[in-house]
């Protein structure tokens, strides 16, 4: 049976593993999204309830991991989270996990008070839950990115108003 659930020390060492192979299988390849999530776990700001892993009850095949950025206008500065990395295991793609784990992540989020997300993804995939292109709302990002692969969505009604600037992201972006 599928369960999602929060992230425990003693998976971390299958979710590198899974977080590998998965994206070693994408057109972009792997690229240290493992060693990320590494660093996004040392900083201050890290939530544990913002990570869960996709379990099947054999194994664990899905991932996903919300941290917290910064919207910045000049002195006008908003919080919010960027969905980074999300990875469902290769031959358990496109069966709803990765939905799911997108559902638990934002209904936790709501629950800590958050009102929008971001994320840089496929342009086809994340629209169908509500993200939209970031331009659209003033919101920028600090390294060139296509316009319409850096998408941003309300958590809540009006979760995106005011929102604009360039997002700041945790160090362990390295951006
Ligand atoms: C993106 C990802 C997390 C989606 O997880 P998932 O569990 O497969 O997604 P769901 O089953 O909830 O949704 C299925 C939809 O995702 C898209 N999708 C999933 N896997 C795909 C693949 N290998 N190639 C193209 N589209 C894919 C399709 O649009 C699919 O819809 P469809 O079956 O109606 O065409 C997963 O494919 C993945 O880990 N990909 C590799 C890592 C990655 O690229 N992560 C970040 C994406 S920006």
């Amino acid at each position: 049976m599928l369960m999602i659930r929060t992230i425990r020390q003693s998976d971390y060492s299958n979710v590198s593993n899974l977080i590998r192979t998965t994206f070693a299988n994408t057109v972009n390849g792997y690229r240290n999204e493992a060693e990320l999530v590494d660093k996004i776990r040392d900083d201050p700001t890290y939530q544990k309830r913002l990570e869960v892993v996709a379990e099947n009850g054999v194994h664990l095949i899905g991932h996903g991991l919300l941290s917290e950025i910064e919207v910045v206008d000049g002195a006008h500065t908003v919080t919010g989270l960027v969905l980074a990395p999300l990875a469902v295991a290769p031959d358990s793609q496109r069966s709803g996990v990765g939905s799911l784990i997108m559902g638990e992540l934002d209904n936790r989020a709501i629950n800590l008070g958050y009102k929008f997300t971001i994320v840089t993804g496929w342009p086809d995939y994340y629209p169908r839950f509500g993200y939209r292109n970031a331009s659209g709302y003033g919101i920028k990002s600090p390294t060139p990115v296509p316009d319409d692969v850096f998408m941003a969505k309300p958590l809540v009604d009006g979760g995106l108003d005011g929102v604009h600037g360039m997002v700041h992201y945790l160090q362990a972006f390295n951006m």
